[in-house]
């Protein structure tokens, strides 16, 4: 019998605490938690660290200069099974604190596609998951689009197949994410099947989910 757990790590990409993104988040690792997986949660504004300073040292050596929280976390994510990235929209785009940690990942692009290492096998990859979680205040159907092209980098850099979106448009309207129909209910079913899916071996269709 397989006693490992699946592990997941939630990145909380707001600054503001107990708002509609954490709490998409903290249905989406409770799914996880009920069934069987070892959730964390990871508060970024909460870590040390600075954004990269495009010093390309990474491009000879493979690894980052700055000795960081950043560093340590990559090193957590590389030896998870599933991680979920939540950004609310600020300006049309992620946050600072979720675009910072995600520009700190090319220490891992370069040693990915320049220097030839695989960072994750690519049978790994099939059954390691990535979700993205946001929310946002308008009610604009491409509000989340920016989003898109950052994610799919991070988890092709980490070895994660892009598994799906959980979007909350219309913030404003719903009066929050508790006003909003599905959301929460979505996020739980994720979690959940994100668990079951990874402990049983099936690879996620990549489907991603708009709304
Ligand atoms: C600085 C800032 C910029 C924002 N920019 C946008 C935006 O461009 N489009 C939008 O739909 N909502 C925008 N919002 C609203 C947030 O995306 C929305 O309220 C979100 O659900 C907040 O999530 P939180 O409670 O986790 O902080 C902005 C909010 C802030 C604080």
């Amino acid at each position: 019998m397989n006693e490992k757990k699946v592990t997941v790590i939630g990145l909380l990409g707001s600054p503001h605490r107990k708002g509609n993104t954490e709490q998409l988040l903290d249905r989406f690792l409770s799914g996880a938690s009920d069934a069987g997986g070892l959730t964390e949660k990871v508060i970024l504004v909460n870590l040390s660290y600075s954004s990269c300073k495009g010093c390309n040292a990474c491009h000879v050596t493979g690894f980052c200069i700055m000795d960081d929280d950043i560093v340590r976390l990559y090193d957590r994510l590389l030896g998870a099974d599933c991680v979920v990235t939540t950004s609310p929209i600020y300006t049309m785009g992620i946050t600072t604190e979720l675009k910072s940690f995600i520009d700190r990942a090319h220490y891992l692009w370069v040693r990915h596609y320049q220097l030839g290492e695989h960072v994750i096998a690519p049978e790994q990859k099939i059954l390691r998951r990535g979700y993205f979680l946001s929310t946002a205040g308008m009610d604009m159907s491409d509000v989340f689009r920016t989003a898109f092209p950052m994610m799919k980098a991070l988890f092709n850099i980490l070895g994660f197949t892009y598994c799906a979106n959980i979007l909350a448009r219309n913030m404003d309207g719903y009066g929050g994410i508790g006003g909003h129909p599905t959301a929460l209910d979505d996020a739980y079913k994720a979690g959940f099947e994100a668990v079951k899916g990874i402990e049983e071996k099936i690879p996620c269709q990549g489907e991603e989910k708009r709304g």
